[in-house]
């Protein structure tokens, strides 16, 4: 059955129908993993926008507002650029479009890695301003102190750990990492040091597959794969990625369909029904009295 949304002029919120299950909260999603298990996969996308948000919500259990915006909506070179406010502003649009779904906000490049309590002020605004329930940052052993910090204080933290995008100029590119036993051994340390720091789950991201399970089986929260394994607890893609937006295809990401054709299609028509005045037609118009 297909949602549909009665604006509610007063309070400038789109009521679902039919109305949404509760929203769904950090410690459910934690307790999904039971003794290293999780029946049912997690399933989170990325959301960047209301209406995105609205559409995703039903079918998801987690929307994550991700850095990704910067190069998915705004066509920056890397996430590094992205801001607080940024982040801020989709966040809290994300919020409004979703009813069901917890929503996890991305702590942007430089506004949490210097200290805890820098950390600190960033997630509480994010939270504060967004109404979101979490918020996912990057990094491993170097975050754990940041994690207990935020962790202790209220603030639920998605860790992020493997090929973290933030650090590509430190990690020289975006492919796979963990080919080497040195990198093997930092990301399942890294992995478990953001679990036992408090972190409620924890996304791993562009790994051979071997860690990616591994992982899994060490720490007692879900893990989100993306380029990681089926044997994660959860799965993530960038919404865009998955819909067929872009050309460009990693290897990680299955295209469920190819909507970059359907909108150039589409303006195609538009425009050689507006060339040719047959748009807009009678009923696009207002007759008079
Ligand atoms: O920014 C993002 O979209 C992410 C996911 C790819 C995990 O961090």
């Amino acid at each position: 059955m297909s949602t549909t949304f009665q604006l509610d002029t007063a309070t400038s919120r789109a009521n679902p129908t039919p109305a949404p299950m509760k929203r769904l909260t950090v410690p459910r999603i934690k307790q999904r993993k039971v003794d290293g298990v999780t029946a049912e996969p997690l399933v989170m996308l990325t959301a960047y926008t209301a209406r995105q948000a609205q559409l995703l919500d039903p079918h998801c259990d987690m929307l994550l507002v991700g850095d990704s915006l910067g190069q998915v909506i705004y066509g920056l070179p890397s996430t590094l650029p992205v801001t607080l406010d940024m982040m801020i502003a989709h966040g809290a649009a994300v919020v409004r479009g979703s009813y069901h779904s917890l929503v996890v906000v991305d702590m942007p490049f430089g506004s949490y890695e210097a200290s805890p309590q820098q950390a600190f002020a960033s997630a509480s605004r994010i939270m504060a301003e967004t109404g979101a329930a979490a918020v996912k940052l990057e990094g491993g052993v170097a975050m754990a102190e940041t994690v207990a910090f935020l962790s202790a204080r209220g603030i639920p933290v998605m860790g992020h750990v493997g090929l973290t995008p933030q650090a590509v100029n430190a990690l020289g590119g975006y492919m796979a990492r963990g080919r080497s036993e040195a990198e093997e051994a930092k990301i399942i340390a890294d992995g478990k040091a953001v679990a036992e720091a408090g972190a409620f789950a924890l996304v791993i991201e562009g790994v051979v597959e071997d860690i990616a399970i591994a992982l899994t089986g060490a720490v007692a929260v879900p893990t989100i794969g993306i380029g990681a394994s089926a044997q994660c607890d959860g799965q993530v893609l960038v919404t865009e990625d998955m819909l067929g937006m872009f050309e460009r295809v990693p290897r990680f990401v299955k295209r469920y369909n190819d909507i970059a054709q359907v909108i150039s299609q589409t303006a195609e028509t538009y425009s050689a029904d507006v060339r040719s005045r047959s748009f807009p037609t009678a009923d696009q118009v207002y007759p008079a009295k």
